[in-house]
């Protein structure tokens, strides 16, 4: 029989390998289930991705009881980003949602993701995202091995730095901290400041000592991460996309039956669905929350959001080669529309 299901938190796991006996099998699955490892490098809960995680864990737990077991690992307690794409393909893990700025090792299109200004809105970035035409650039995945999934939602990312940020001059001469992106850090040179790829879990110390001035990313991920507590403030400038690729092998939808294939992508595309949904709702919490720690929030007039605008989004020409300009300006459609 199934036990509790529960992600494995961070101190669970360093606990047990500080005794060498690693828990990994936090869900309880029991002989003869095809264990299936979702690692990812957000908080397990009050996150669109850590939820999405668990909700998914849920579903296929109570729903392929017998037949697969889910195990959620949080928090880049197994792996981070650029090593899930390596332990996926040795068959260490069977479910990962990095960042779409993190496939750029593998392919160019998902570029387009990180284009500045591109969604105007949560909403227009999930409607373009449940299309044919965003599911077809996952499978510009394929050659390496690995199978888009579908995605996850995150949010649009704000800028915090140690001082504030109105103007985009105000940015100038500081370093921020990106994602392992091109398009980021072409996006930060626009404001002729600096960037420097790190690892998730390094930016709050990357904040706290001054390796970086600054940061972006999304409400969700400010507030769990409390990067508010080590920045001057945030602001609100809406200006990139935060999504994940919920990718997996093809060795390992191979080495599943017809069946257990068929029902445990049913219940994948199903519980995304769902998740997606939820989540302007849970950024706005994120935001709120925020707020309620006493942190600063600058929202920008129309006007004052303008000059961002035209700062940044002509890196778009850059990319436009790797990512195909009918496929930008479809994209970009959906921001009309929704
Ligand atoms: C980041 O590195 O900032 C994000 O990709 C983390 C995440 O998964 O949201």
């Amino acid at each position: 029989m199934k036990k509790t299901i529960l992600a494995a938190s961070a101190s669970i796991m360093a606990v047990a390998l500080s005794f060498g006996t690693a828990n990994a099998d936090p869900a309880g699955c029991d002989d003869g289930e095809t264990v299936i490892k979702f690692s990812h490098v957000v908080a397990d809960s009050g996150h669109p991705k850590g939820d999405a995680a668990q909700l998914l864990a849920k579903n296929i737990n109570e729903q392929m009881e017998g037949t697969a077991c889910m195990e959620v690992f949080p928090n880049s307690t197994l792996y981070d980003d650029d090593k899930v794409m390596e332990a996926m393909l040795l068959g260490d893990v069977q479910l990962a949602a990095p960042s779409l700025s993190k496939f750029e090792a593998y392919t160019k299109k998902l570029r387009l993701f990180d284009l500045p200004f591109l969604f105007s809105s949560i909403e227009a970035a999930n409607a373009y995202m449940a299309s044919e035409d965003a599911r077809d650039l996952l499978a510009s995945l394929e050659d390496e091995g690995y199978v888009g999934l579908g995605y996850i939602a995150s949010g649009l990312k704000q800028f915090s730095a140690n001082k504030p940020l109105i103007k985009p001059e105000d940015a100038s001469g500081l370093k921020f901290r990106v994602q392992t992106s091109d398009v980021a850090v072409a996006m930060i040179e626009a404001l002729n400041a600096s960037a420097q790829k790190l690892a998730f879990k390094e930016v709050y110390g990357a904040l706290q000592t001054g390796v970086v001035d600054g940061q972006e990313n999304s409400w969700c991920n400010i507030y769990t991460q409390k990067f508010f507590e080590v920045q001057d403030g945030i602001t609100q400038t809406n200006h990139q996309l935060l999504a994940y690729g919920v990718i997996t092998s093809q060795e390992f939808l191979d080495s599943l039956d017809d069946e257990t294939r068929t029902q445990f992508l049913t219940i994948l595309t199903d519980t995304l669905k769902q998740a997606n949904q939820q989540v302007a709702d849970k950024e706005a919490e994120c935001r709120q929350s925020i707020l309620d720690a006493n942190s600063t929030i600058r929202e920008l007039s129309p006007e004052q959001r303008e000059p961002w605008v035209t700062v940044m989004k002509p890196v778009w020409q850059e990319f436009e080669g790797d990512i195909g300009a009918d496929v930008i300006e479809k994209a970009a459609s959906y921001s009309a529309t929704n």
